[in-house]
């Protein structure tokens, strides 16, 4: 089954809460948390997200998918542990070493919370490969992170059939979260290959029927 974690990046000042609540009505099974430090990424969006993160907190019990495009992984883990997120993923590029990413899966099972790997389009997904067994979701990223609103990379598709091929050769039980660019035209490709939570942020803010994108990008 396809699960929808809506990106609430875009979701517009002031309009937040009748936002959140529409799109838990709307049956999204996870908010999707943007974190940008604007180190790792242009854009800040750290305390915004602090903020939002809470809010829903207080509000939903639904999960929250917490997406950490930050250089400083730790101190971030640290700040955001404190909203009782899902899961916790943090990208491959922000580590120095092999060493540095088994201590960032190790520290966020420590602090019981699932733990996902995010690669950005440039990476290689053979990079990813080794740390399968240790973790419970791969993100691909299909734009380049640090902003919503931008286009789907279709070359990721092969990077997705990739990742799904070895997940099944080494017998897996694992996620695969696709984010950037999902819409109702890039979503039957995404599926197809293999990805099993979609993460859509414009298309469903955007949308006038939440509800209707939702069961559709679901299908
Ligand atoms: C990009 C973020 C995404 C993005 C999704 O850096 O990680 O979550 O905002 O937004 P859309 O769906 O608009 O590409
Ligand atoms: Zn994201």
């Amino acid at each position: 089954m396809v699960e929808v974690s809506t990106s609430i990046l875009s979701v517009k000042k002031g309009e937040e809460s009748k936002t959140f609540f529409a799109l838990e009505t709307a049956k999204t099974d996870y908010f999707h948390i943007d974190i940008m430090d604007g180190k790792f990424v242009e854009k800040d969006t750290y305390d915004r997200m602090i903020q939002n993160a809470s809010y829903i907190k207080r509000i939903s019990s639904l999960p929250l998918d917490v997406h950490l495009m930050v250089k400083d992984v730790k101190a971030a883990i640290d700040d955001f542990l404190a909203v009782e997120p899902n899961i916790i993923t943090f990208h491959l590029e922000a580590c120095k070493n092999k060493e540095e990413v088994y201590e960032m899966i190790q520290y966020i099972k420590d602090n019981h919370c699932k733990v996902g790997v995010a690669v950005k389009p440039n990476t290689k997904i053979e990079e990813i490969y080794e740390f399968l067994p240790y973790i419970h979701m791969c993100l691909i990223m299909t734009v380049e992170p640090g902003k919503g609103g931008q286009t789907f990379l279709t070359d990721m598709i092969h990077k997705i059939e990739k990742l799904k091929k070895q997940v099944e050769e080494q017998n897996l039980e694992l996620d695969i979260e696709v984010d950037g660019g999902i819409n109702l035209k890039t979503a039957p490709e995404v599926k197809k290959a293999g990805t099993n939570i979609l993460v859509a942020g414009t298309a469903i803010v955007m949308a006038k029927d939440f509800k209707a994108i939702i069961d559709e990008l679901k299908k």
